[in-house]
């Protein structure tokens, strides 16, 4: 059983998009090697911060290798959300007890890195670098004192006001540009790491969001996706204090740009001029990630989610009732310490009343300095399992029928992946469907094409493109 049922994996595969920063001046590394591997675990944000971290490194003289044996600096960045990403972090680390005194320098980032700070030191003593999400604008001269002889070095402050930005980031993806407008998070939901991690929430002003869509226009990207752990509670910090709409309506109308995308939403922050704005400008995507995490107003409550069972259906029937069809999302959380059977049940309802388009689902997990650490009517393990089993076939039944409906329609579509059979391709339509398909035409990557679904499954659907 896998922990998801979603319809908005990328379906990138064996694709590289190369380097597009910029050629590199100096070496940066004392010994002369200048090589560095880094390894993202985590969410869209971390693999985000990955692209930045790449960027700073590239431009200061090192080069970015495949593998760990041909890198000095070995880099990873971490995901603390769930004890399994943590525990995983950990066997990996333990790995590098191998390489002999300085051979190479490993250094932890992310999320793990601020929650454990020294701790990590302690645990896995060659272990040189941690910094924590929070203070990534500190990381070239943190590496720089490496670069020196430094031993150990360390960046956890929390309180950093400005979010990182970097002039060359080193994007992954060729096709759909990653951009933060708002970091940290300052909600308080009581299962939930990411406020004590990724500090308090700091937004971008809109001058600068608008100044780097333009750029990545010019470089050749139409689809931009804004990120933010509450990507709609941005409020501008420049004097124009553009609410979150605004922002996306003028992304939207940079030239070039065709494809405006936004994650994750919270239901609190979110308000009918979100939906106007989709309805009104065919550039947003009719795409809504908007995580309910139960559908128990009780468990709400205890998660301190700040809304209930019925106002979050109010959003989502503020979402339905749009001019033009919009695919809807969801997290949820099984096994919250508490939850009753008849939790369980209102949860299952609540997916056929809010008939999501996928669903990624997930076992509670104690996190540390959480409110909901040590609470009580902590539910076993095997039972959180039979929880998730449950919300995931039900999501499927959902799903299969959803995606059946959608048989015969046509879709535009985005193509970022090709499969080495001849003809075959896959592609995301605006609503972040999947879509597999087959074309007598050659070089579609990066083009946008139009492809008629012809057979649907819980997750994807394959299609023809129509020439
Ligand atoms: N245990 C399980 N799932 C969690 N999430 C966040 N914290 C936890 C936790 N302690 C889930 C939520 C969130 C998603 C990114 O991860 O569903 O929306
Ligand atoms: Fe975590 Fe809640 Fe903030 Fe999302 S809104 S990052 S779940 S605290």
């Amino acid at each position: 059983m896998t922990e998801r049922v979603d319809v908005h994996l990328d379906a990138l595969t064996g694709l590289n998009a190369g380097m597009n920063a910029r050629e590199s001046v100096s070496c940066g590394s004392a010994s002369g090697d200048n090589t560095f591997y880094l390894e993202t675990f985590g969410c869209q944000m971390n693999a985000h911060d990955s692209e930045k971290v790449a960027g700073v490194l590239l431009g200061r003289g090192y080069r970015q290798v495949e593998t760990i044996d041909a890198a000095r600096l070995v880099l990873y960045n971490t995901c603390s959300i769930r004890e399994k990403a943590a525990q995983k972090i950990y066997s990996r680390l333990g790995a590098y007890q191998k390489y002999p005194g300085d051979e190479k320098i490993i250094g932890v980032l992310g999320c793990l890195a601020q929650q454990e700070g020294e701790d990590i030191f302690e645990r896995s003593p060659w272990v040189r670098l941690v910094c924590g999400s929070a203070s990534y604008s500190k990381l070239p001269d943190l590496i720089e004192e490496l670069e020196r002889g430094n031993r150990r070095v360390m960046g956890l402050d929390k309180d950093t006001d400005a979010t990182f930005e970097t002039e060359i980031t080193r994007r992954d993806n060729p096709f759909r540009a990653y951009l933060t407008i708002i970091e940290g998070c300052d909600k308080a939901c009581s299962y939930c790491v990411v406020p004590f991690t990724r500090g308090p929430e700091r937004s971008r002003s809109s001058a600068s969001v608008l100044e780097e869509t333009r750029r990545l226009a010019d470089a050749g990207y139409s689809e931009i996706q804004l990120l933010g752990q509450t990507v709609n509670s941005y409020r501008d910090s420049s004097p124009r204090r553009m609410s979150f709409a605004e922002l996306l309506v003028e992304v939207a109308a940079v030239p070039g740009i065709r494809r405006v995308r936004f994650t994750t939403s919270h239901p609190r922050d979110f308000g009918r001029d979100i939906v106007e704005a989709i309805d009104a400008v065919p550039g947003l995507c009719d795409h809504i990630h908007l995580p309910v995490q139960s559908g128990s107003t009780r468990v709400l409550r205890s998660m301190l989610r700040t809304y209930t069972r019925e106002e979050y259906l109010e959003k989502i029937a503020m979402i339905r009732e749009a001019r033009r069809p919009i695919s809807v999302t969801s997290d949820i959380i099984v096994g919250f310490p508490g939850e009753t059977d008849e939790d369980v049940e209102e949860t299952l309802s609540l997916l056929d009343v809010a008939q999501y388009d996928g669903v990624y689902a997930f076992q509670y997990s104690p996190r540390p300095n959480t409110s909901a650490q040590h609470m009580p009517d902590a539910i076993p393990e095997e039972e959180k399992g039979r929880r998730l089993a449950r919300v995931l076939d039900r999501q499927r039944e959902i799903q299969i029928v959803r995606n059946e409906a959608l048989v015969g329609e046509t879709f535009e579509v985005l193509v970022d992946g090709a499969s080495r059979r001849a003809g075959q391709w896959a592609g995301h339509s605006s609503s972040n469907r999947i879509l597999n398909f087959t074309s007598p035409q050659p070089g579609l990557l990066g083009q946008y094409v139009q492809v008629r679904v012809t057979r649907s499954a819980p997750n994807s659907l394959v299609g023809e493109h129509v020439v």
